[in-house]
């Protein structure tokens, strides 16, 4: 199997299983306990359905958007997503060019491997940072500012994360970061010798905006189920978010809210988005998908602040329902993950690519020229058992 045979998300996963040591890809892979929410953050999209118009003229069609300020070339961009450098040597760089070349934001994690300066750098398409708040606040200041230097046009706060999921995988696997090096690790690492090569012949992994700070993840290695329960501040509340915001005081996100009564907080306190997302399953499994959830949420908010809907899409037809619900615009990780894994920076442009082609024919089909004459009459949802 090469990238030339990756048409869909499947596709991609199947091929970073192939080029990825066990515990890591089970790391993108897996969720939390039985992985319920996980399956249900997609299996919401295929029990709701499209109804179609025809006829309308739709030659040419405009799927931007504008989202937190943020001029969009397409309606879905990268989510921010921890250790890249784990899944390609190019790690976040590889992510920033493509998303470049789609003209879609991408979002760079407290816990990435290459710096916010660097990144900046090489991107000139909008950047979120993900704020994880640790308990060092001089780390958090740290944090904010380097940011904030490096012209990052959103900061994403992640509220679902006060304390590890239980990724049973990666109890099984021992998965940790950095990786430790025990008999089973040893084996899948010389299973893939290409990846194992690359790890260990290219620049150190390292998670730099911790450097100095906090020596777990990049020279302790610990799972990060046990680094968000050990690092981040379990006391976080929202008077803390509200500082922070103020702090920032720009275009603010509170990444991780599912329920009205949080969406109607954010707003409260100033935040200027709030992503639907329950961090991809991997956090609190039983919780509802992002997309059963929407539309609670933009009827609450929706004309306040701008609504993201992370989490389980895989499809074009997937952003679409999204959006017809009144999402401002979708974002994924494991979408462009799998993808990263498996070829690096090709492998992520041809994931936005085949996205990119989809949501335009998708849009043909639909009888529409622009996102915004989506709304929730061209949807139906199936009774659930
Ligand atoms: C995870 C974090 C790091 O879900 O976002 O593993």
């Amino acid at each position: 199997m090469r990238l030339s045979d990756c048409h869909n998300f499947q596709d991609f996963r199947k091929l970073a299983k192939k080029r990825l040591p066990g515990p890591i890809f089970n790391y993108i892979d897996g969720a939390a306990d039985d992985e319920v929410t996980y399956r249900r953050n997609t299996e919401a999209y295929e029990s709701c359905d499209l109804v179609p118009n025809v006829l309308a003229g739709v030659e040419n069609v405009d799927m931007s958007v504008e989202v937190m300020g943020q001029k969009l070339d397409m309606p879905i961009y990268c989510a921010p997503t921890a250790l890249q450098r784990l899944f390609h040597h190019d790690g976040e760089r590889a992510v920033a060019r493509a998303a470049t070349k789609y003209g879609t934001m991408f979002g760079v994690s407290s816990l990435a491997t290459v710096t916010v300066e660097e990144i900046a750098q090489i991107a000139n398409t909008p950047k979120m940072f993900q704020f994880y708040f640790h308990k060092d606040r001089g780390l958090n200041d740290a944090l904010l500012e380097r940011a904030r230097e490096a012209n990052f046009e959103v900061m994403a706060l992640t509220v679902d994360t006060i304390t590890g999921g239980n990724r049973e995988r990666d109890l099984r696997t021992g998965f940790t970061s950095p990786p430790k090096l025990t008999l089973g690790s040893l084996m899948s690492f010389a299973m893939h010798p290409m990846w194992a090569w690359n790890f260990y012949t290219k620049p150190k992994f390292d998670m730099p905006h911790l450097s100095g700070y906090v020596s777990e993840g990049t020279n302790v290695a610990v799972s990060v189920g046990n680094y968000f329960s050990t690092m981040l501040d379990q006391s976080m509340n929202w008077k803390d978010a509200e500082e922070l915001c103020a702090k920032w005081n720009g275009q603010f996100a509170l990444k991780g809210i599912m329920s009205v009564e949080d969406a109607k907080r954010a707003v409260d306190i100033g935040c200027t988005g709030i992503m639907v997302s329950n961090h991809g399953g991997r956090q609190l499994d039983g919780s509802r998908s992002p997309f059963d959830q929407l539309a609670e949420i933009v009827d609450a908010v929706g004309d306040k602040i701008d609504v993201i809907c992370e989490g389980g899409i895989q499809r074009g037809t997937h952003v679409l329902k999204a959006l017809s619900v009144g999402a401002k615009a979708c974002s994924g990780g494991r979408l462009y993950l799998y993808a990263l894994a498996a070829a690096g920076q090709p492998g992520v442009e041809r994931a936005l690519g085949n996205l990119r082609t989809e949501i335009e024919r998708d849009m043909k089909l639909m009888g529409i020229t622009s996102l915004d004459q989506l709304s929730r009459e061209n949807l139906r949802f199936r009774e659930t058992a």
